[in-house]
């Protein structure tokens, strides 16, 4: 059977429910079109698929083994069950293996509320694990402004590794030893700043673990204390989105969305790292009007009456064509149309430009 496009549709069964997805899906990509949410650490919808973590196995009829979900492509008349006594079993000592050298210093991380394994430990009942072992000793990479690099949580998932590589493109990051000693890093292990880093922190927005943390909101809220305003990037004309982390109504950091229509997750150190100028004590808080060659503080009301007074006059002597509006790429679409409409319509002229057009 064909669907939209011409694509092939693969009728399966995922937990005893009739379900269809196109040919070269997967199976956790058909249950999630289902609404059948399978647990992963590795996989992102926005990244490569690597099949390495293993907490998305699930049983399919006539397979002895647990495949990754992930990487498992749909077959015709397949059944797959997602949550069975096997896959449950499967993924719990998954979950120990992944936690046996993992610090479990959960009540102080700042990952906390947002960690896809604390997650999943809490879904499958897992508190501890009964694999004892060494653990890492990793000296955290503190040595930027931006980033923390906590290689003590790091559960190889390689979301960073393929974040720099296929998001941003600047391959900063691979693997370095094998088995236990194994670690995502830089060339040489050096510290981020170093490194070749262009601290857009893709890596940080991708980890799906306390591995990776934006410097600024250290120790300031728990996940869940934070409010998301989402809002439009003013440093170019890209006009990416992101979301505002907001705590106690203070701007505290800067959360990428995969929902962001221009962008998605990916942002540049600008539009990431560099919103802390909202708090610069050098900004200018009020209008200030220019009285005697002096600038002065005024109300916005003042500064509005003046404009329109002002505007008025210009217009009055010389004609709305004496009147032209310069705009910025840096604006909103919506800022921009209110500089127009407000020419022609106000001022009644069509001198209106724009910085970008040439
Ligand atoms: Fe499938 Fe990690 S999510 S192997």
């Amino acid at each position: 059977m064909k669907g939209v496009m011409g694509v092939e549709l693969i009728k399966l069964i995922i937990d005893g429910k009739e379900v269809e997805a196109p040919a070269g899906s997967t199976v956790l990509q058909a249950a999630e079109n289902a609404g059948i949410n399978i647990p992963r650490l590795c996989y992102d919808p926005e990244l490569s698929k690597l099949g390495a973590c293993r907490l998305c196995v699930v049983e399919i009829e006539g397979n002895r083994l647990l495949p990754a979900s992930c990487v498992t492509p749909v077959m015709q008349g397949m059944v797959v069950n997602t949550e069975s006594p096997a896959v449950i079993e499967a993924r719990r000592t998954i979950l120990e293996l992944t936690i046996a050298n993992h610090p479990l210093d959960c009540m102080t991380c700042d990952k906390m509320g947002d960690c896809k394994l604390a997650e999943y430990a809490y879904r499958y009942g897992v508190k501890e694990s009964p694999f004892e072992g060494e653990k890492h000793d990793y000296v955290i990479d503190d040595s930027n402004p931006f980033i923390i690099r906590d290689l003590n949580k790091c559960i190889l998932c390689g979301a960073c590794v393929r974040a720099c590589e296929e998001m941003t493109g600047a391959d900063n990051l691979s693997y370095l030893n094998r088995g236990f000693h194994r670690k995502a890093t830089t060339a040489a292990d050096v510290p981020y700043i170093d490194s070749d880093c262009v601290f857009c922190g893709q890596c940080v927005a991708v980890c799906p673990t306390g591995a990776l943390t934006e410097k600024t909101m250290s120790g300031l809220a728990r996940r869940w204390d934070i409010d998301r305003v989402r809002t439009t990037c003013p440093f170019c004309g890209t006009g990416c989105n992101f979301d505002l982390a907001v705590k106690d109504k203070k701007v505290i950091g800067v959360l990428s969305n995969p929902d962001s229509p221009v962008n998605g997750r990916s942002l540049c150190v600008k539009g990431r790292f560099g919103w802390d100028y909202i708090y610069n004590e050098n900004r200018l808080t009020t209008p200030l009007i220019k009285k005697n060659g002096k600038f002065e503080h005024a109300s916005w009301d003042e500064a509005y009456d003046l404009i329109a007074l002002k505007f008025n006059e210009i217009k009055d002597k010389y004609g709305p064509d004496s009147f032209a509006a310069l705009s910025s790429a840096r604006c909103t679409n919506e800022e921009n149309f209110l500089v127009q409409k407000f020419s022609r319509a106000v001022m009644g002229t069509n001198n209106v430009d724009h910085c970008a057009r040439t």
